[in-house]
């Protein structure tokens, strides 16, 4: 399937937000973009099942959460790289723009769910997906951009300009 242009696709912000000069550092066969409604067929959950295990909620449902998203303006900001040649998709990630009453009403970047197709690691799609969402993070005005990763994945993290700070604590349902 030949590879579809953003002024093409339903995005879930605008494409201006994504670095170009983070995009003009991909190779030629690859684009960097917002997460578009249609990229449930497009393998966006077999790249993120690399990270965790996914179940599938079918078409319907995943664009329901999608539009769920969009509905909360300047908030989620969901990217993919897709394989041109394909039109399938390789890498995601999301920063989710939480808002605070402190540090004079500012914002925290939170990244989420980064994930790169395993035939396509280590060519540098993380260290991409990473400087665009900081990026995102740093124009909207966060004061730090945050994540929690495995201890493997530290080296990854402070590759990509991130220091080990604090601790994580979790609760599941
Ligand atoms: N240990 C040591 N160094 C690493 C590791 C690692 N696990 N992973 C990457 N690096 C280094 C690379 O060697 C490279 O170094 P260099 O600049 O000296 O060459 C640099 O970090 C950048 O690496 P990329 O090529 O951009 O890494 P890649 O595209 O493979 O993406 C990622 C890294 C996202 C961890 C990928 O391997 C992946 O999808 N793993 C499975 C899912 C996962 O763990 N996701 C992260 C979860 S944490 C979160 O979502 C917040």
């Amino acid at each position: 399937m030949p590879y579809t242009p953003d002024s093409e696709l339903d995005l879930l912000f605008p494409t201006e937000y994504i670095s170009d000069e983070v995009r003009s550092q991909l190779h030629p066969d690859l684009h960097l973009r917002p997460l578009a409604s249609t990229d449930y067929r497009r393998g966006h959950l077999d790249i993120l099942s690399v990270l965790t295990v996914v179940t599938d909620p079918g078409e319907e449902a995943w664009v329901a959460q999608f539009n769920a998203m969009r509905a909360a303006p300047r908030t989620y900001y969901g990217i993919v790289i897709v394989d041109k040649p394909s039109d399938r998709i390789v890498a995601v990630g999301c920063v989710f723009v939480e808002r605070k009453f402190l540090r004079g009403l500012g914002s925290v970047g939170h990244i989420e769910d980064i994930a790169v197709d395993k035939n396509q690691q280590g060519r540098k799609l993380g260290l991409r997906i990473i400087q665009a969402l900081t990026t995102i993070s740093e124009n909207s005005g966060c004061y730090k951009t945050i994540l929690n990763c495995s201890d493997s994945n530290i080296p990854f993290y402070q590759k990509c300009g991130f220091e080990r700070k604090e601790n994580e604590m979790a609760k599941y349902a």
